[in-house]
């Protein structure tokens, strides 16, 4: 969703603030802008689409030392130059970038009007620059935190005034902010992302923060100018995570940093002795944790469906009831909190506003919510009572997959703690580690069919709607590779227990609407065999993701995609990425926007 750059220092702030946004691209966008200051003036630039339209037109020599950049993703107003930000005050003398959403902008923006201030875009984003302008009086600090008073709503923001060079004015309410500190020169992102190649030097702001950056230090009050102390955080991977490394895609690249992810998620925690793990930011005691009675984890998009996998292993192999709930869901629901129960939160980014929402109410309520999240230092971690880190390095394709299968990871290293503190015995414990150790080579296998998983994919491709099958711990894969395709080929696609079939989706079925059934073997198989039987019978078209050597499905699948025999519980790991690959190859096909398919956000701000 939208980004925000700022920048002030020595250098010129245009290419900077410009590389900036480009490297903010993957949170999804429609629009970009810039605003640089000199002379006592600041110039803006804005363009609908993409970053290429904005680069185009700003000269190669603009000069300017500080300014401020943002990406939108549209939600007052349409799509145009126009309602692109940075958005500036009626003087031309105040520019501000935002994320969020000012909820009370109508009544602000009567108010001024009938004062007398011109509003030029349909955005909410611009009563913030005209309301800091109508406080106004030579100090853009006073006039930021006097502007703030009269928001509602959620916002990270970053000003800037022609009269005040190399300074910036940020403050957070719900948008993340984080300052960059550099030799000489400092940046404003909403993600480091947008300043890694500068410095690793960072502070994350939080909610009531606004900061006064200038290029040489920084400082932090909250709205009421009380002082508040910060702490400099060292971001823990380089730019070159950021880079393609030779795919053509980020998606490509993240499908195959798989292996590599999940070994990093699991390394140190296993404990092959004693047939268990360790966690070590859970917070928790053994006891706490043993007196839990029920687990219920939430998330959004990908990671609900890795917290439904993990629900079901939990109460599985821990024999704890426990369920997954969409964050955008249980936020409204009053949820009944029970001391007994122990939340999850499950977020890549830890910045998406239905979980994080949902998270404050929680804990509200009481409830003890922790945090399985990939951004380090983003709010879902920082604002949880623990947690884990999934350490799967920066995601930066829009569709999520290393994010996935290294949330599995985390949740199946917990299921284990808590399953060898009830119902499991130590030698099933040494097993379930010596499985879970067998994931990455696993994954390595599926990877390796990768140009036989594209000749299918393209064999398939121009199909209108696909079903994708699949059963106790497979199901939420069958909906994840459900999900997968939708989100980056455009192709209707939807998830559904096989054991559903015959109420309702059995219909659809005809000649040119595959079926995709994941049939690991366990107890289930037989059941799955069954459901493909009668689909083949309405001479639907099957593709089956099933384990070496089963010839029974080669028999009735149209096409198999074997994964390699494993323990019983890690089939998701192996056949959700053979879905991946499916996926991505069905919409390279199409000749899609792989790594930033439409209308989609990589983390997703706004309710
Ligand atoms: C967006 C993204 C999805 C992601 C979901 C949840 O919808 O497009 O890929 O799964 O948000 O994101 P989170 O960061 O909370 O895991």
């Amino acid at each position: 969703m939208c980004g925000i750059v700022g920048y002030c220092g020595e250098k010129d702030a245009a290419g900077i603030l410009v590389e900036g946004l480009k490297r903010l691209e993957y949170r999804g966008y429609d629009s970009s802008g810039i605003s640089v200051g000199y002379n006592d003036k600041l110039s803006i630039i804005k363009k609908k689409g993409k970053i290429s339209n904005l680069q185009a037109a700003v000269p190669s020599d603009m000069p300017g030392t500080f300014g401020i950049g943002h990406t939108r993703w549209a939600t007052h107003g349409e799509v145009n130059d126009l309602n692109a930000h940075p958005h500036s005050d009626n003087s031309g003398k105040i520019t501000i970038v935002h994320n969020g959403i000012i909820e009370n902008y109508i009544s602000i923006r009567k108010k001024l009007k009938d004062e007398g201030v011109k509003f030029i875009t349909e955005t909410d984003s611009e009563v913030i620059a005209q309301l800091v302008s109508k406080f106004y009086e030579g100090d853009l600090e006073k006039a930021v935190k006097e502007a703030l008073k009269h928001l509602k709503g959620t916002y990270g923001i970053v000003a800037i005034h022609a009269d005040e060079p190399n300074r910036l004015i940020g403050a957070r309410n719900g948008s993340p902010l984080v300052l960059g500190i550099g030799e000489g020169e400092m940046f404003l992102a909403s993600d480091v992302t947008a300043m890694i190649s500068y410095t690793k030097q960072v502070v994350y702001m939080e909610d009531g923060d606004v900061v006064v950056v200038d290029k040489d230090g920084f400082r932090t009050t909250d709205i009421r100018d009380n002082e508040r102390d910060k702490e400099i955080s060292t971001v823990g991977w380089d730019v070159g995570e950021m880079e393609k490394e030779g795919y053509p895609t980020f998606m490509e690249k993240e499908i195959f940093e798989q292996p590599q992810a999940v070994l990093r998620g699991m390394k140190g925690r296993l404990d092959p002795d004693q047939g268990t793990a360790k966690l070590g930011g859970l917070n928790m005691t053994n006891r706490e944790l043993r007196m839990v009675n029920r687990v219920i984890i939430l998330a959004a998009g990908t990671s609900s469906y890795s917290a439904m996998t993990c629900a079901y292993l939990l109460e599985k192999i821990a024999r704890i009831p426990a369920s997954a709930e969409l964050s955008s869901e249980i936020r409204y629901k009053n949820p009944i909190v029970d001391p007994g129960t122990l939340y999850f939160v499950v977020s890549q980014s830890g910045e998406t506003a239905d979980s994080l929402y949902a998270m404050r109410e929680l804990q509200r309520k009481g409830a003890t919510v922790l945090g399985i999240c990939n951004v380090v230092g983003s709010t879902i971690p920082r604002e949880s009572d623990g947690g884990v880190y999934i350490h799967s390095g920066p995601e930066i394709a829009v569709a999520s997959t290393k994010a996935f299968t290294s949330q599995l990871t985390a949740m199946y290293l917990f299921s284990l703690i808590m399953a060898r503190m009830r119902d499991m015995s130590i030698s099933k414990g040494k097993a379930f580690v010596d499985a879970l150790s067998m994931v990455p080579e696993n994954i390595n296998k599926v990877l390796e069919q990768n140009e036989y998983i594209k000749t299918i994919a393209d064999k398939y491709a121009d199909c209108h709607s696909f079903f994708f099958l699949g059963r106790g711990l497979t199901y939420p894969i069958a909906l994840e590779g459900a999900l997968k395709l939708k989100e980056i080929s455009y192709i209707h696609a939807e998830g559904y227990t096989a054991g559903e079939l015959k109420h309702g989706p059995i219909a659809l079925i005809n000649e040119v609407t595959p079926s995709v059934f994941l049939v690991p073997d366990d107890s289930l198989r037989e059941k799955i065999i069954s459901n493909m039987k009668e689909v083949k019978a309405r001479k639907g078209p099957i593709i089956a993701v099933a384990v070496e050597g089963d010839t029974d499905v080669a028999d009735i699948a149209d096409e198999v995609i074997y994964v390699p025999k494993a323990h019983e519980l890690m089939y998701p790991f192996s056949m959700v990425v053979a879905l991946q690959v499916f996926a991505y190859h069905t919409a390279v096909a199409l000749d899609r926007n792989v790594d930033q398919p439409r209308n989609l956000a990589k983390s997703v701000t706004v309710e």
